[in-house]
């Protein structure tokens, strides 16, 4: 039978390769999308929406903002607590600095950070960001404390990066990524 994954999409340079991702895990699992309102500005829902073949979510107040402009749910629910009953496992392509920081801190204010909040299963972060974010203390003090608390993380790699410098930043390859997917659903 198919895993349910939610996979949260945030506003960064990598968030292209979320469609790569949804075409490598859609065959053997079910995938629903969240996308923080920011990720928008560097995907649309449209492919992700066609890619997954489920609605994208992105708004937990407005019901419009669910689909996008296509068919909406039959039913009205509360989407954050029905997404979170619905998933297996979640995983955050790519993790933006940001909502690192958010969940560390406790904050549920978007769909993406209160289904989070809202979660029993495991939550795989995938950061990806410029290198000195990655090195910033605050940031790396969150991923440890995400870590004790049971969060998993698939660490950046060094390479070139959005802004053209080299260093650790750079979203861990697909394939790597997908690897990871596999071993935690297999451990749920
Ligand atoms: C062109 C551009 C690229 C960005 N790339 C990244 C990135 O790779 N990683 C990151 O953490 N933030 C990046 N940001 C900053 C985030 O978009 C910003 O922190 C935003 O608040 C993240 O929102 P979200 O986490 O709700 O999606 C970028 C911003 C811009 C304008």
């Amino acid at each position: 039978m198919k895993k349910k994954i939610l996979l949260g999409v945030c506003g960064g340079i990598a968030a292209y390769k979320a469609a790569d991702i949804i075409e490598g895990l859609k065959k053997e699992n079910e995938i629903k999308v969240v996308m923080t309102n920011n990720s928008a500005h560097f995907i649309t829902s449209l492919t992700l929406q066609t890619l997954s073949g489920n609605p994208v979510y992105l708004d937990m107040f407005t019901p419009d903002r669910l689909n996008q402009g296509f068919t909406l749910p039959k039913e009205w629910e509360v989407v954050h607590i029905s997404l979170a009953k619905w998933a297996e496992l979640l995983l955050v392509v790519p993790a933006t600095a940001n909502i690192i920081g958010k969940v560390a801190s406790g904050i549920a204010d978007d769909l993406l950070s209160t289904v989070i909040m809202a979660s029993t299963f495991p939550v795989l972060f995938a950061p990806a960001m410029n290198k000195n974010m990655w090195k910033n203390s605050i940031l790396q003090e969150n991923i440890k404390r995400l870590r004790k608390t049971g969060y998993y993380f698939i660490e950046p790699v060094k390479g070139v990066l959005a802004d053209g410098e080299t260093g650790i930043g750079h979203l861990a390859p697909v394939e790597a990524i997908i690897k990871e997917v596999r071993k935690r659903l297999n451990e749920a």
